[in-house]
């Protein structure tokens, strides 16, 4: 490579591989520390690759067609994954996330509208106002400028959600929220016993997971709350959670109990504002390291907003902002990997997949797979170009999912990020601090391990 391409291309922060050969409890230890630490580069080529954790057969599917197939064409005889709702549901209980059957189609139905076009459009303003709150904190430190920016989006984009949420009662909701959140991504790892299947009783005997309790606070200010709107339902529904009290089934005419509500409302809570922070984070750093791409941002932002700040109507003209935000999530995928477990037995790829075995599908090989992307480790938003990605399987690039379970937030986190970043773009440049070390930790989403420490530089008006 030139000195010239090594500039614009420059090696990007990868998770760090275990040395040498591991015994079966290193390489789990290992799995529990970082999720992505241990693919060869063979894994990012293969469509499949096979493992086995003692008596546990995993496959990790990594080709689009058979992706569609389990996501979408067979999708009947796919559940989610046992690990994964052993991870997710002493938090988020059973909301969207985790439930099955005909209890997630009918959720589905009576959430699908509180997320659709006209109801993001509707949180926009929430978006912009959060983000100038930000920036005024911004302007108002002392020079240097110097703070963590993946705790500022994280902080960022819960005020958000909250706000969306709740209204005027959000800001108790997110003082409680901000630790909790930290404390089970970091704390929550799958078990031994979890990977096995061991039933959850014992599993949680063998292995204790250290959560109990992280949300009572949260838990009982988000009950509080619904047992007083309860009482005073509004007539014309405004914020989120008066959206899901009054949401009806188009087919049955019915509702969710407040049970049922509280499990959607932790849900949205959680899903809505850690993956979409992290995405963020991921995109700062990588225009940190591109200034050429980060100047062609500048250019876009000049041209369509000319200083002014970005609204709901500016993102469907904001298209390079767009396909920044794309290839960002393409090389760092918030949601790394989900899973899938065959309820009868299946084929796929020419191997037999048991009932009952760990089918996973980590956007984190696939988005790198050198037969999709050409130099698969560069940042190259031109990517997402609509001719480069009409060329493309539809399957190839994931997200947000795909089939019926796509991600219902994918519009509101799209909407969130491009105001997020334009309207920071247009203010600052962020630049990494020199010596900071970025390492890609894989945990139930991907995250900067060390944090970003960033240098804030004001740009001219
Ligand atoms: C960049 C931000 C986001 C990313 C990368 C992301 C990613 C994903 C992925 C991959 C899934 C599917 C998981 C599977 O198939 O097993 C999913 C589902 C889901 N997401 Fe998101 N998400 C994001 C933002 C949001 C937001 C903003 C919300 C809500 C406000 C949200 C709420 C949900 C919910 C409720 C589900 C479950 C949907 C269902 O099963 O019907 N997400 N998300």
């Amino acid at each position: 490579m030139s000195a010239i391409d090594s500039n614009e291309f420059p090696a990007l922060a990868a998770p760090r591989r275990p040395q040498g050969r591991t015994n079966m409890r290193e390489a789990l230890r290992a799995m529990r520390e970082n999720a992505l630490s241990a693919h060869d580069p063979e894994n990012f080529a293969a469509d499949i690759i096979t493992q086995r954790i003692l008596w546990r057969r995993m496959f990790i599917i990594n080709e689009p067609n058979a992706i569609k197939y389990v996501v979408l064409d067979n999708a009947a005889n796919y559940t989610k994954s046992e690990v994964g709702r052993r991870l997710l549901e002493p938090g988020l209980g059973r909301g969207l996330l985790t439930s099955e059957g005909e209890t997630w189609r009918r959720h589905r139905r009576i959430m699908a509208p509180s997320f659709d076009p006209r109801s993001v459009a509707g949180y926009a303003p929430i978006m912009t106002k959060v983000t100038e709150e930000l920036l005024a904190k911004w302007d108002a430190l002392t020079e240097p400028r110097e703070l963590d920016v993946a705790a500022a989006m994280m902080h960022a984009t819960l005020h958000i959600i909250s706000r969306a949420m709740f209204s005027s009662d959000s800001d108790e909701i997110v003082d409680v929220v901000e630790s909790g959140v930290n404390r089970y991504q970091t704390t929550v790892r799958p078990s031994l016993p979890d990977l096995l299947h061991v039933p959850l009783w014992l599993s949680r005997l063998l292995a204790p997971q250290p959560t109990e309790g992280i949300f009572n606070e949260f838990d009982e200010k988000v009950d509080r709350l619904l047992t007083e709107r309860g009482r005073q339902p509004d007539a014309e529904p405004k914020d989120l959670l008066a959206r899901l009290i009054a949401a009806r089934d188009t087919e049955t005419g019915g509702g969710m109990t407040p049970e049922e509500v509280r499990d959607q409302v932790v849900t949205i809570f959680m899903a809505g504002h850690e993956t979409t922070s992290q995405a963020l984070s991921w995109t700062w750093y990588l225009l940190s390291q591109h200034p050429a791409i980060e100047a062609k941002l500048h250019a876009e932002l000049a041209s369509v907003l000319e200083g002014r700040t970005p609204n709901y109507e500016d993102v469907a003209n904001l298209r390079y902002t767009r396909m920044v935000i794309e290839e960002s999530m393409r090389l760092y995928p918030p949601a790394h990997t989900f899973g899938r477990q065959p309820i009868a037995a299946d084929e796929i790829l020419g191997h037999r997949i048991p009932a009952g075995a760990e089918v996973l599908i980590m956007p984190w090989l696939l988005h790198r797979k050198p037969s999709l992307w050409e130099n698969p480790d560069r940042f190259d938003p031109e990517r997402f170009s609509p001719e480069r990605s009409a060329a493309r399987p539809r399957f190839a690039y994931i997200p947000f999912g795909a089939g019926a379970r796509i991600c219902i937030g994918a519009a509101f986190a799209m909407t969130e990020a491009m105001l997020i970043l334009a309207s920071i773009a247009q203010r600052y440049r962020l630049r990494l601090k020199p010596g900071h070390p970025v390492d890609p930790q894989g945990l139930i989403t991907l995250r900067p391990r060390y944090g970003l420490k960033m240098h804030l530089e004001r740009r001219p008006n």
